[in-house]
């Protein structure tokens, strides 16, 4: 993956292929601008105006520069709206416009100006301001390439290489150039998440995890550390839940209890954040089998987890004073002789009985040992994140993640993460009624809500059980973790905010 490189230069440069220059939709006034002179060197501003721009948010214009001097080959008015109203979710509007159309144009070198505030108070802090250019520059660079070849017509496109800021509102450029280098951090763990997902499940198995696990604990400066528990460590803690699941394929791609510990000496002392990603590495359904078009995706059944794995990389980046345990069960969901059978019954590393009422429903069964164990290693506070029904797509449609949670505190930080990192999130209901569907006369519990309805709730309430008194917070994001079959690599930035909150809190 290349990276691109932000800087805040002292001094100008030249040679960039496009500038781009913020405007205000107040201050720039088509009527306002002078008599259009006939010859060819229109002003940009008077050019971009002849062809209907007013600076709306979002909205861009390109322009060749004259005289040739000038530090582009050319220019890009970026309209930001009323920049008295500008925050961050409509920055990023601007900035994702201005991006891909920069993309578009095959631009490497882009010089970004905008110095919009025109003498007042500006309304974001520097540091915000850098982290979502150099944020979404980064996650616009992202290319979707796994498999293509030269001799199939595929011709690498230009990426951004270079993005320099100017930008005079700020005086704290240190807090700019820093809100920068945490922007490029969080956006290539963004995509290093995206590729995990699009990563064929054929590859993408929980010895590949492993692997990536160790590339970024090895990457850590010795921040990070890994522990990975396998087959016969689960047997002994008892971890039924999670070992049912992979029973299936355990033979071929044995299961594997990955986690990463970020122990900062500075960390907020009697604060444990687990962070637990499902991560189903292909969910065939089991022996309830999946139809055709449902199994399709699901090499993306471990986008918790991905999500959790980029999150814990910036974590320890960015050097948070927080403990981290990052936590993945991951298995694929398979079919064999030796697989789990509906009616089975199990027992879970905490000691509840759970009947197996749907193969399918595997996730939670991954998630309750993922609790247990990171309760038994201390956490105080829980969030999981994971593909874990097709009902949050009934109940919340394609772009906002379901919350749940036992304990109103968390469950707020966790909205308030998402609301500031734009990703966007929602809270449902769990328990206060829907653990009657979770009963059975077989065992504590079944693993599917069966036709009660609710089924996002249904299993919410099913996870949140084994959090027992621990605060914690499950997160579906089943509907959100892909769009058209690309992964979205929805989750890192929410994750990586709610452990910057916590740290401070
Ligand atoms: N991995 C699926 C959920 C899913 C669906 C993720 C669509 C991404 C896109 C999960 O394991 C599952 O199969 N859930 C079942 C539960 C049911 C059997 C109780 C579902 O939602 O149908
Ligand atoms: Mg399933
Ligand atoms: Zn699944």
């Amino acid at each position: 993956m290349s990276q691109i490189t932000f800087s805040v230069p002292r001094a100008f440069s030249t040679n960039y292929d496009i500038q781009l220059i913020g405007y205000d939709q107040s201050s720039f006034q088509p009527k306002n601008l002078k008599f259009l002179s006939p010859t060819k060197q229109v002003r940009h501003e008077e050019e971009a105006a002849l062809i209907g721009f007013e600076a709306k948010l979002g909205h861009t214009s390109l322009h060749f520069t004259e005289p040739r001097t000038a530090i582009s080959k050319r220019v890009m008015l970026v309209g930001l709206g009323d920049t008295k109203k500008l925050n961050s979710e409509s920055l990023k509007k601007a900035l994702v416009a201005a991006f891909n159309k920069a993309k578009k144009e095959k631009a490497q070198q882009l010089f970004l100006s905008f110095d919009f505030f025109r003498g007042e108070a500006p309304s974001i802090s520097a540091y915000e301001f850098g982290r979502l250019v150099a944020e979404t520059a980064t996650v616009i660079n992202y290319e979707l390439n796994h498999r293509k070849t030269e001799l199939g017509g595929y011709k690498p496109s230009p990426k951004f290489e270079r993005v320099d800021v100017c930008i005079s509102t700020f005086d704290d450029l240190q807090a700019l150039e820093n809100g920068l280098q945490a922007g490029a951090t969080i956006g290539e763990a963004v995509n290093l998440a995206k590729n995990l997902v699009n990563e064929p499940a054929g590859n993408m198995t929980p010895q590949a995890l492993i692997d990536q696990a160790r590339e970024i604990a090895d990457a850590s400066d010795g921040a990070i550390e890994l522990r990975v528990y396998a087959q016969t460590e689960l047997e002994s803690m008892k971890a039924g839940a999670f070992l049912s699941v992979a029973k299936g394929s355990a033979d071929i791609e044995p299961p594997a209890l990955i986690t990463l510990n970020y122990t900062p000496k500075d960390a907020r002392p009697g604060i444990k954040l687990a962070e637990i990603g499902k991560s189903i590495t292909f969910d065939s359904g089991g022996l309830n089998v999946k139809p055709s078009s449902s199994m399709r995706d699901m090499k993306g059944d471990m986008a918790g987890g991905a999500a959790v794995l980029g999150a814990i990389k910036v974590i320890a980046a960015l050097k948070l004073p927080i403990a981290v345990q990052a936590i993945l069960a991951a298995t694929p969901n398979m079919i064999s002789s030796k697989a789990t059978k509906p009616g089975d019954i199990v027992t879970s590393m905490q000691g509840r009985s759970i009947e197996i009422d749907n193969t399918d429903a595997e996730g939670r069964m991954t998630l309750a040992d993922g609790i247990e164990f990171a309760r038994l290693n201390g956490a105080t506070h829980i969030v999981d994140i994971a593909t874990l029904t097709g009902a949050i797509f009934y109940a919340l449609g394609p772009d906002i993640a379901g919350v749940f949670g036992n304990n109103e505190e968390l469950t707020d930080l966790v909205l308030k993460a998402g609301k500031a990192t734009g990703e966007r999130s929602w809270q449902l209901p769990c328990f206060d009624g829907f653990e009657k569907a979770n009963e059975t006369p077989m065992a504590d519990l079944k693993n599917s809500g069966g036709g009660f309805g609710g089924g996002a709730s249904t299993a919410a309430t099913f996870v949140l059980t084994f959090a027992r008194e621990t605060p914690a917070v499950h997160m579906d994001i089943a509907n959100v973790s892909m769009k058209q079959q690309m992964a979205t690599g929805y989750g890192v930035r929410t994750l990586v905010e709610v452990a910057r909150q916590l740290s401070q809190a």
